[in-house]
């Protein structure tokens, strides 16, 4: 492996194996999420418990102090939204002169498997690997299911994840799924577990990550659970937890509720 591409990756993925990356991208289909409506101020308690953030570049340069950022994976596919007629019609937004004037240690686009932009959507991730391993940026390639999350099974994200590695992506990003060994073990290059929307409670959150680590994910990039959950900071570390300092499900969970309880302390003896 070259230089550059060795050292993005490193910058990534930590000394331990393992990752924590904090996605803010989902404003360029939804638009103002939920807690994610001022992404700058979202994103400033969680960057010192995040390995890399996962943002656009209009996000990135509008809300993103440059001085005191994380390395950044750039999302790079775009062109719909949760109103337009297809979500998975997507195409690239951002060229890699852009992503290396951004100083980005890896490129991010979604990828729809068996929908009617399948083609296109995997022509693209294809472009983008030419294109990244030229200037040494690695591809993390996203499993898209849309509006569909009923999609979430290990038949279909093991396709979905095995056919982004064979066309070059150096990291998937992908849901976790009961049978998740079975995605991990057919896809040769390394797995990282988005959460999707959020969950009624903490600890279901904290079990799937457990699980996925153990059956070999190599960390999250999980957003709405975090930033969504009234206790972010909570939330980050526990699951920070898991993914760096081999917590149980539970051992997280008594970090979650420490945090918390802590800062609810703190809160109301201002
Ligand atoms: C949105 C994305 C997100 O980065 C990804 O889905 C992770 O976030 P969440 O845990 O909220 O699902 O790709 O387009």
């Amino acid at each position: 492996m070259d230089w550059g591409m060795e050292n993005r990756l490193a910058q990534l993925i930590q000394p331990d194996g393992h990752c924590l990356f904090m996605p803010i991208d989902h404003g360029y289909f939804q638009g103002p999420t939920r807690n994610l409506e001022e992404p700058g101020k979202t994103l400033e308690p969680l960057l010192p418990y995040s390995d890399a953030i996962f943002v656009t570049r209009g996000v990135l340069r509008s809300a993103i102090d440059p001085r005191k950022c994380k390395p950044v994976i750039l999302r790079v596919s775009g062109g719909t939204s949760m109103v337009g007629k297809d979500l998975a019609n997507e195409g690239l937004t951002t060229s890699m002169e852009e992503a290396l004037r951004l100083n980005a240690s890896a490129v991010g686009i979604s990828i729809f498997v068996g929908t009617d932009y399948e083609k296109e959507s995997l022509l693209n991730l294809s472009r983008l690997v030419d294109e990244g391993e030229r200037y040494g940026i690695p591809v993390m390639a996203v499993t898209a299911v849309g509006k569909e999350l009923e999609k979430r099974d290990a038949r279909y994200l093991g396709l979905c994840c095995r056919i982004a590695a064979e066309l070059g992506a150096r990291v998937v990003k992908t849901y976790w799924c009961q049978g998740f060994e079975k995605v991990v073990r057919g896809c040769p290059v390394p797995v990282v577990m988005a959460g999707g929307p959020q969950f009624d409670s903490e600890l279901p959150v904290l079990e799937f990550v457990h699980d996925g680590m153990q059956k070999g994910a190599i960390g999250v990039n999980l957003g709405r659970n975090v930033w969504q959950n009234d206790h972010p900071v909570a939330m980050i570390r526990a699951i920070r937890a898991i993914v760096h300092d081999n917590a149980s499900a539970r051992e997280a969970y008594d970090l979650f509720t420490r945090v918390r309880d802590e800062t609810l302390v703190g809160s109301h003896s201002r």
